[in-house]
């Protein structure tokens, strides 16, 4: 495409160029003969003044041989009647001129044209002045093929720089657009093969490059493909198998009374009570998987508004309190101040309701739960400890992963599916904060939540 444009300028180009040299070389010439046309003009005045041509043919004709063999043309000497009267070869005498350029030259202008159909020739008439007559026409007939000639060889010459430019810019080119385009072959060969599934393709270019970065940046990115696709491949896996349990009890519990016709009534009730717990852990999950969703979906729409963290401590401590009660759990608040700052107050309502009900759930019958509310520096301090059973060590890296569960026996019997955790950590992560972890098995479990303390 560019190929062909610059073609087609050079040709233009070429033209003008060629065009312009010529003119000027006319003009020069034209130029040249005018000054001679003016000395022979007033030579030959005298003689055409006298009226008595025939006596002076001699002279006249001696006067135009001479300027003829120097121009290197022939020339003529026209009367008042447009008849050659005199001429520098002898030839033609008598003979009648009355073209265009005879008629301009008697009407007092130097005239010329150019008559390229034979020969290359430029022919001028140049008046004769007496006071303000034109009393006879100088007429010269010139040849100008060496100015055709040297045209001709400057239009070579443009030819031969035209095409060696051309042949350079399509090595260059094509040249360029193979050397740029052989890596590009790859990355469309990998997108196509990332596109079919196969996220295992890498890209293999050993140029030393900005196309090895480009390919090394591709690579790192289908790895991380390839890494969100097993997480959402195991979540899956994760979430039908957290299903499937609670349905298969409740299928089991309700198969097994549909065919035992003679089943006891207080057997039956608690069949019923274990059926209506199943359903409920299969809401508690399908809430906490939805509000997960939620927050990974509207990842900033955390609505930060001036909220009391204190007032919404003290609420949550009066409605947990009598879970606590019922095992016997001393649950007790601490707030040493007022904090008021920016945060979402829904969300992080439920981000202590999550870790508190874990401290009460994981806390042996009379032992006790703390909530505590302070500042440190720049944020704000939320630390729920526990003396329960506290965490092995190996699985502190874990439990913020979803349905991570320490002790999944246990779990069953408490009700978790291992969801409350992260959904906390995602809360607090989204309003920049952080949580923190202490736990000793046996001994209990410090959890602290730090908030940035925005006003
Ligand atoms: N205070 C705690 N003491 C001991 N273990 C804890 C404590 N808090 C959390 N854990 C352990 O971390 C695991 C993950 O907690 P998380 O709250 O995410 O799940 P869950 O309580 O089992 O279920 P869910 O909260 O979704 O009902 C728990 O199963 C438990 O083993
Ligand atoms: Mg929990």
């Amino acid at each position: 495409m560019y190929l062909s444009m610059l073609v087609i300028l050079l040709i233009f180009m070429n033209i003008a160029i060629s065009g312009i040299v010529r003119e000027n070389y006319i003009k020069e010439r034209r130029e040249t003969f005018d000054l001679r046309l003016e000395s022979i003009a007033g030579s030959l005045r005298y003689y055409m003044a006298t009226g008595e041509i025939d006596k002076y043919r001699d002279q006249i004709n001696s006067i135009l041989t001479l300027y003829g063999r120097d121009s290197d043309s022939d020339i003529f000497l026209l009367d008042r009647d447009n008849i050659i009267v005199g001429s520098s070869n002898g030839m033609s005498i008598g003979n009648t001129k009355d073209d265009y350029i005879v008629k301009r030259a008697f009407l007092g202008e130097s005239e010329f044209e150019i008559n390229t159909l034979d020969q290359e020739i430029m022919n001028i008439a140049y008046p004769i002045m007496s006071a303000r007559d034109v009393i006879g026409v100088v007429y010269v007939v010139s040849s100008i093929g060496d100015i055709y000639d040297s045209i001709n060889y400057l239009d070579k010459g443009l030819v031969i720089v035209s095409l060696v430019g051309i042949a350079i810019m399509a090595i260059v080119k094509f040249g360029f657009t193979g050397y740029v385009l052989r890596p590009l072959d790859s990355f469309s060969e990998a997108i196509l093969r990332i596109s079919e599934g196969d996220l295992d393709y890498k890209i293999e270019i050993n140029t030393n490059d900005e196309f090895n970065d480009l390919a090394e940046t591709f690579n790192s990115m289908t790895h991380k493909l390839k890494e969100a696709d097993s997480h959402r491949k195991d979540f899956i896996a994760y979430v039908s198998h957290e299903l499937k349990t609670p349905l298969s009890t409740i299928k089991l519990l309700s198969e097994t009374m549909v065919h035992d016709e003679n089943m006891n009534i207080d057997i039956c009730k608690e069949f019923m009570e274990d059926i209506s717990s199943e359903s409920d852990r299969l809401t508690n999950i399908v809430n906490d998987l939805l509000t997960l969703m939620e927050l990974e979906i509207t990842e900033m729409k955390i609505d930060f508004e001036m909220a009391n963290l204190k007032a919404i401590a003290e609420k949550v401590h009066s409605n947990m309190t009598h879970l606590a009660a019922e095992k016997d759990i001393d649950f007790r608040l601490s707030v040493a101040e007022e904090l008021e700052f920016k945060f979402d107050p829904d969300r992080i309502k439920q981000t202590l309701i999550n870790i508190i009900s874990n401290a009460i759930k994981y806390t042996d019958r009379g032992g006790t739960v703390e909530l505590k509310l302070y500042s440190e520096y720049d944020s704000v301090v939320v630390e729920i400890s526990d003396n329960g059973i506290g965490i092995p060590e190996e699985s502190l890296p874990h439990i913020f992963d979803r349905f991570y569960r320490v002790d999944k026996a246990r779990a069953r019997a408490t009700g978790g599916s291992g969801l409350g955790l992260s959904i906390a950590n995602q809360i607090v992560s989204l309003h920049g904060g952080k949580i923190e972890v202490e736990s000793k098995l046996g001994e209990g479990t410090t959890i602290k939540i730090r908030l940035p303390y925005v006003v």
